[in-house]
C-alpha cells in the first residue's frame, strides 16, 4: 500500500519525506488556504515547491466547475511537472474532464467520491486514482471504510486499472482498516502515519534492552 500525505505544508512533506516512506502528496484548495497559500502564480509555485521535495505522484485539484475550464486548467497543472496527477471533483463535467484528459495521456484523481456507483463512473471514465472521503462518510454515521472495500472488490472484480486511493483519513486505525480492506493507496494527515510507529511494548522493550546493555557495559 503506498502512502501519499493530505497536506500542503512543505515542512510536514519533508518530515514524511525524510522518514523514508512517502509515495506522493495530496492536496486540495482548502488543504492551500490554510496554509495561505493564494494567487495564481503562487499556487502553481507551491505545487513546484512539493514536486521538489517529493519523488511521487502530487494532486493539484482543478478549481473550475465547467467541463471547457477544467481541461484548460488540467493540462496547463499537468505540463508544471511530470509529477503532477490533476485532481478534478465527481461530478458530471468532472467525469468527462477526466475522459478527455485520460485520452491525453494526463493521470487524473477523480475527488470527492462517497459511493460505489461514483467509483463505477470514475473508474470507466480512465481516472487512475478515485478518492473516496472515508472521514467525512463516519461523520454521518456511514461506514467510509465499507466503501474501500466494496470499490476493491468491484475493481478486481472488473479489472479497472484505477487505484483505489483511501482520503479523508482522520487517524491510525484508518490506515490499518484500509490496508485490510486492500486500498491501494493511503492519504494520510502526518500524525497518523507518525502514529503507526507507536506501541508501548516497544518503549518498554528498548527501555530494559538499553538498561540490560548498561548493566554489563557500564
Ligand atoms: C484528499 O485527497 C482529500 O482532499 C482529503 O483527504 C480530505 O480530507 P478531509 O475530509 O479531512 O478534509
Amino acid at each position: 500500500m503506498k502512502f501519499f500525505i493530505d497536506t500542503a505544508n512543505l515542512d510536514q512533506i519533508r518530515e514524511a519525506q525524510d522518514l523514508g516512506v512517502l509515495d506522493g502528496v495530496t492536496t486540495n484548495p482548502s488543504l492551500m488556504a490554510k496554509e495561505g497559500i493564494k494567487g495564481e502564480q503562487n499556487i502553481i509555485n507551491h505545487y513546484k515547491a512539493i514536486c521538489e521535495i517529493v519523488d511521487g505522484d502530487v494532486s493539484a485539484e482543478v478549481i473550475s466547475t465547467d467541463y471547457a475550464g477544467m481541461i484548460k486548467e488540467g493540462e496547463k497543472l499537468a505540463a508544471l511537472h511530470p509529477q503532477i496527477v490533476v485532481k478534478v471533483p465527481m461530478t458530471k463535467d468532472g467525469i468527462k474532464a477526466i475522459k478527455y484528459l485520460t485520452g491525453k495521456g494526463i493521470r487524473t484523481n477523480c475527488t470527492l467520491v462517497f459511493s460505489a456507483g461514483q467509483a463505477l463512473l470514475a473508474a470507466k471514465a480512465g481516472a487512475t486514482y478515485v478518492s473516496p472521503f472515508i472521514g467525512r462518510l463516519d461523520d454521518i454515521s456511514t461506514d467510509g471504510v465499507a466503501l474501500i472495500a466494496q470499490i476493491v472488490d468491484m475493481y478486481n472484480f472488473y479489472g479497472f486499472e484505477t487505484q483505489v486511493l483511501a482520503a479523508s483519513i482522520r487517524h491510525t486505525m484508518h490506515i490499518i482498516q484500509c490496508m485490510e480492506a486492500g486500498a491501494d493507496v493511503a492519504t494520510c494527515p502526518l500524525s497518523a502515519i507518525l502514529g503507526l510507529l507507536n506501541h508501548p511494548l516497544t518503549d518498554i522493550g528498548l527501555e530494559k534492552f538499553l538498561a540490560d546493555y548498561k548493566k554489563v557495559n557500564g
